[in-house]
């Protein structure tokens, strides 16, 4: 059996049409698009032409979308830039205790430099509650971050009632929509956000390349200083290569979004429904409804999430635990703890995630090896000598 990749919310192999529309800008179309000559200009209109792109995806004006290196810069510059703008105003954060390192670290940081971030807490489902929002504004709240669906479990929130609340008090909404593009419409106008965070490489465009929208008129400092580029937001050579591919990614995830739904909903159902008949003691981490498509986390009782990813590694399987591994020790998922997952269920959670290439063939191979390899790292925990 060839390797079977499950870890698309890591990240996805490049579309075929990316590559082809990238090649030119690597060769030929090299120019800076900075430059008023002919080979400025031709580079100008591949990065143009690509803003127009992720706008068509965003339904959002061309002039909204600011190229960055990805969904770790864009939510750094949301957050770190629109704080900067508003101070020295007191002020006041709020985001949920589930969200992606690079917002939960940038809102640290900015918490030793005074600001004061509320991180609030989500049902047994990963599910902020409206009211649970409401109820944690103040006249100071400048900024709200959501992650509009989670990396690990999957939960989507109801981001556009939350934008509502959020606009009453007359705050700012941020949804970092990272895993959300590709397997969900982000529509900024239904969704309601000021500020929305991007990432080519998890909808089958290249590494290192994403995009924020910044709502018209909003505030926001740059991160950066030392060049007009991307309106003096986010200074610096654009690469242009990897947004002309990320472009292009944008208009397939606009175009494949029902069909890709669809395949991504039968093969996880197709893995749960076979996890379930074929293992004793497994919990669906996250909800079983209202989930992202192509994500399927399971806590197996009695085992490491780190014994049985390594060994389906050792098959050619390529999963996910959804922990980090921070400073040589486990830690358990912040996720799952937010849960109310206790330590132990924490660290035995395998996250699998389909896309577009995975086949039903491959669900059935993992299916077919995950029951002997569960059942090792189970006896292994059980004995003594491991
Ligand atoms: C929800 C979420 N936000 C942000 C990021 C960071 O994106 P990037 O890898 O482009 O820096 C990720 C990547 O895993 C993510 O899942």
């Amino acid at each position: 059996m060839t390797p079977v990749y499950l870890d698309y919310n890591a990240t996805t192999p490049l579309r075929p049409e990316v590559v082809d529309a990238m090649l030119p800008y690597l060769r030929e179309r090299f120019g800076n698009p900075a430059s008023t000559h002919w080979a400025g200009r031709r580079a100008k209109q591949g990065l143009e032409d690509a803003r127009d792109q992720v706008a068509a995806l965003l339904h959002s004006r061309p002039a909204e979308v600011l190229f960055t290196s990805g969904g770790t810069e864009s939510n750094n510059l949301a957050l770190r830039g629109v704080i900067a703008a508003v101070r020295p105003h007191p002020t006041h954060v709020v985001t949920t205790a589930i969200e992606h390192a690079s917002v939960l670290e940038p809102l640290r940081a900015l918490e030793l430099e005074g600001v004061s971030v509320t991180y609030l807490p989500v049902n047994g489902e990963g599910r902020l509650d409206t009211e649970v929002l409401r109820a944690a504004l103040t006249t100071d709240t400048a900024l709200v971050s959501i992650g509009m669906a989670n990396n690990e479990i999957g939960t989507i929130q109801p981001i556009s009632e939350l934008s509502r609340v959020v606009h009453e008090r007359g705050a700012l909404l941020h949804v970092d929509a990272v895993q959300a593009a590709g397997k969900l419409p982000v529509d900024i106008i239904h969704l309601g956000a000021d500020l929305l965070s991007l990432s080519a490489h998890k909808i089958y465009g290249p590494k290192g390349v994403g995009a924020l929208y910044v709502r018209k008129g909003t505030a926001l400092a740059p991160l950066l200083l030392g060049g007009a580029q991307e309106r003096e937001k986010r200074p610096g050579t654009e690469n242009v290569a990897a947004v002309v591919g990320f472009g292009v990614a944008a208009t397939f995830a606009a175009q494949d979004l029902e069909l890709a739904e669809a395949h991504c909903q039968q093969l996880t159902e197709q893995l749960w429904q076979g996890i379930q008949t074929t293992i004793a003691e497994v919990t669906l981490n996250g909800p079983r409804h209202h989930r992202l498509a192509n994500t399927l986390n399971v806590g197996f009782t009695g085992a490491t999430g780190e014994g049985l990813m390594m060994g389906l590694d050792l098959a050619g399987v390529a999963v996910s635990t959804g922990s980090a591994c921070a400073a040589g020790s486990l830690e358990p998922s912040h996720v799952l703890l937010a849960l109310g997952r206790d330590e132990a269920a924490a660290k035995n959670a395998l996250r699998f995630s389909v896309g577009q290439y995975t086949t039903k063939q491959e669900i059935e191979h993992v299916l077919a090896i995950l029951p002997g390899i569960v059942e090792q790292v189970r006896r292994a925990a059980r004995s003594p000598e491991s």
